[in-house]
């Protein structure tokens, strides 16, 4: 798949996640093997305005590369001057989010609300590609609702402007993330396309980006809620991609592995007080099914030292090694599969 300078044979991407895709979770997902990160989305409006969040928001380092920094906004004028601001932190590219479905986003006509506005979107990427000399990608949905997908539309309207991929989540904005994604309109989407299509939605394992990729023929997958707790994910796509053989499942000693690498990172970016409590929504994903877990979980979610955290999670690991010598630990995929965490419920 090509972008610009950049050409990778069938990425595996990480997709862009509100608090999620910090810079500590990105790099996370680099080590286990993703291919391109995204950074949460920024808005264009708050960059404008020199807020100092959203501008922290633009920081990455080397070792991300390539990474792509994704704005939203709903005028031209302010993705524009947006642009022109992420670009100066060097993104490998930029991407634009018409596929945001909240209140907050779309309730305001950016994000997936220019589903809706085709011309709209079409003046927004042609003004951003303009005004920028990075590749600029979008991401976005198949559509409003079921009774009007219009992805087919949109897309050429998109390549006209200038876009140099499009990312697609297979669900309309009124689906939310109920239901299952319609590969099948990643695929038409493909058949039509001049620009690479990176499909997205429900990849849970890496049997499934490689189904993603037969069914829809994609140019690459990107993968959002599946690498939440499990980075290990990129690895294992991409192992089973390229030799047809699966990575065995991480045990548990990767996965507090996994969480304290995770914790580090967070509290390297963000210092003691924020790392410790962002993490705090991320234990239950890591050590999920683990056996009497829910005791170590309450330490975790009341400590404020990052160096007692780790002594617990070593400690946690130290009581698994017993419950594994009484077989009471059965490593396996069934703790990737439940869809219901809070974090998916907040975007
Ligand atoms: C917590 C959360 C935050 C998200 N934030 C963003 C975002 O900032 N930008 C974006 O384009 N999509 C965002 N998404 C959508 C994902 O990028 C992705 O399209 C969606 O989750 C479907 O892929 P999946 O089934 O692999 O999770 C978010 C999704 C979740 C669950």
């Amino acid at each position: 798949m090509k972008i610009g300078a950049l050409d990778i044979d069938r990425p595996v991407m990480l997709a862009p996640m509100e608090d999620v895709t910090d810079r500590a979770f990105r790099q996370l997902c680099k080590r286990h093997g993703a291919d391109v990160v995204y950074t949460e989305f920024i808005s264009a409006e708050a960059l404008r305005r020199g807020v100092e969040k959203s501008l922290r928001k633009l920081k990455t380092d080397a070792i991300e590369r390539p990474f792509a920094i994704q704005i939203f906004g709903n005028s031209v004028e302010s993705m524009v001057e947006a642009a022109v601001i992420a670009e100066e932190y060097r993104p490998d590219y930029l991407d634009i989010n018409f596929g945001c479905p909240t209140k907050k986003v779309a309730g305001k006509g950016a994000g997936a609300a220019l589903l809706r506005e085709p011309e709209k979107m079409a003046q927004i990427s042609e003004a951003v590609v303009k005004a920028v000399s990075i590749p600029v990608t979008a991401k976005t949905r198949i559509g409003w609702d079921l009774e009007s997908i219009n992805i087919l539309d949109i897309l050429p309207r998109l390549e006209d402007a200038g876009i140099q991929a499009l990312a697609l989540h297979g669900r309309t904005r009124s689906q939310m993330y109920k239901g299952r994604a319609d590969w099948s309109w990643i695929r038409a989407a493909k058949e039509q396309a001049r620009i690479p299509i990176i499909a997205n939605g429900d990849i849970w394992s890496a049997e499934d980006a490689v189904a993603m990729f037969a069914e829809t023929g994609a140019d690459g997958v990107m993968i959002g809620r599946g690498s939440i707790g499990n980075p290990f994910i990129f690895e294992q796509a991409k192992q089973l991609i390229q030799t047809g053989k699966p990575m065995p499942m991480p045990d548990f000693r990767q996965r507090i592995e996994a969480a304290i690498e995770h914790l580090k990172l967070s509290v390297q970016f963000k210092g003691e007080k924020y790392g410790v409590l962002e993490m705090r929504r991320h234990y239950s994903t890591y050590l999920k099914g683990l056996p009497m877990v829910s005791r170590a979980r309450n330490k975790l979610v009341r400590e404020d030292g990052w160096e007692q955290l780790i002594d617990i999670l070593l400690a946690y690991r130290q009581e698994c090694e017993g419950y594994a010598l009484e077989g009471k630990i059965h490593d396996g995929a069934e703790y990737l599969n439940d869809h219901s965490d809070k974090l998916i419920l907040n975007y």
